[in-house]
């Protein structure tokens, strides 16, 4: 069953009708641009078609009834009175409804039920996804108009100060402003969004390692407390602002370490402007090379991949069929991504999920993903 209709019937399980709204917005995939986020950079991730979805009609009064069919639990909450509700799916609903009424935009009472086939903690944003979902549900209760970029920045507020993740402005603004077919060049500065066409005849593939870590807030966290360091050292506002020239004359003055989490992002920045140029030349060889340096560089400089992403990016790249890949995402564990040859899908998966069984034990999912559209209101 599609996810249209699993969330379209249980509506009507529920509430003897059918849903006045119907919102979907998806996870994500992040095609190379890792770790510059917060460093006022440059990414390249598309929306995958995997999704939160929300069955719902409006209230006459202030509260919210939520239930998740994938957690089998309800939340019900009243708009003029929020309250936490830690480590629950629950807290994401409430966190949007805060951070909309501290961006100043009407909230309404809805009712409704939610699901979604965006793994849970894969790295592939499920809870960005989530909050574009609820935001696109509130908007449509409410009326407000909808604007992407803005409600990406209302997302990461929750995250951010309701939830107290620490994350960029990546997760959201990809699940809010995704172009089918396309990723998309995003300026973490500027919010600026160019869709770049996906090479024809290749298919993204997400691999994931089914490693799940802990510490990956606290390692993430000295990430970009070491960014901001060698930013501050540079007397720029943010590494954004320096090129490799720049960097190489600078490090005699900075720490080792300082010196490699700089150069990781700065050279990740290039890597994204010429990953665009490629992507516009249908050049999906050189691509897939600078999908190569990026996982070098992450694994090398910004020292955030782990043995089992290791393992499976080099297993993925040794098979004909792949021209490049790489770990997606904060890093440590979830998910890599391999730019494989259409024709030879199936013979690359076979032999990737066999050669990484083999040697880690441990069964990866695969997703072949397709660019899809962000958050949207969809017609039932
Ligand atoms: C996580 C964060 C993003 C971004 C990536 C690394 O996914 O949520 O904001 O920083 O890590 O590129």
């Amino acid at each position: 069953m599609s996810m249209r209709d699993k969330v379209t019937h249980a509506f009507e399980a529920s509430f003897d009708r059918l849903p006045l709204i119907l919102v979907r917005a998806p996870g994500r995939v992040n095609l190379i641009g890792e770790h510059t986020d917060y460093n006022d950079g440059f990414v390249l991730p598309l929306a995958i078609d995997r999704a939160a979805w929300i069955a719902l009609q409006p209230r006459t009064d202030h509260r919210v009834l939520v239930h998740a069919l994938d957690f089998g639990e309800s939340d019900d909450f009243d708009l003029d009175d929020l309250t936490q509700k830690p480590g629950s799916w629950a807290n994401y609903v409430r966190g949007v409804a805060w951070a909309l009424q501290q961006h100043g935009y009407a909230t309404n009472g809805w009712e409704g039920v939610m699901a979604g086939d965006v793994p849970v903690g894969a790295g592939l944003s499920s809870s960005a996804a989530l909050e574009l979902a609820v935001a696109r549900a509130f908007g449509a209760v409410a009326g407000w108009p909808w604007d992407a970029p803005r409600m990406a920045v209302v997302g990461q507020y929750a995250e951010n100060k309701w939830v107290g993740m620490n994350c960029g402005i990546m997760d959201q603004m990809i699940s809010a402003v995704g172009v089918a077919g396309h990723a998309m060049l995003i300026d973490c500065r500027s919010l600026a969004t160019t869709p770049v066409p996906l090479p024809p005849g290749i298919a993204v593939v997400v691999l994931d390692t089914a490693t799940r870590r802990g510490l990956v807030d606290s390692a993430y966290n000295e990430r970009r407390a070491q960014c901001e360091a060698a930013a501050r050292h540079l007397g720029v506002a943010a590494l954004r602002d320096v090129g490799v020239a720049q960097l190489a004359a600078a490090q005699p003055d900075l720490d080792a370490v300082t010196y490699r989490r700089a150069r990781h992002v700065v050279t990740e920045n290039e890597r994204v402007l010429l990953a665009c140029d490629a992507m516009r030349a249908a050049d999906a060889v050189t691509l897939g090379r600078l999908l190569d340096a990026s996982h070098a560089s992450l694994r090398d400089q910004f020292q955030v991949s782990g043995r089992e992403l290791d393992a499976i990016v080099e297993i993925a790249a040794a098979h004909p069929g792949c021209l490049g890949a790489r770990m997606t995402g904060a890093g440590f564990g979830g998910c890599a991504l391999a730019l494989v040859r259409a024709e030879s899908i199936q013979g690359f998966v076979e032999s990737t999920v066999a050669a990484y069984t083999t040697r880690t034990g441990l069964t990866p999912r695969v997703h072949v993903c397709a660019a899809t559209n962000g958050a949207e209101i969809v017609a039932r």
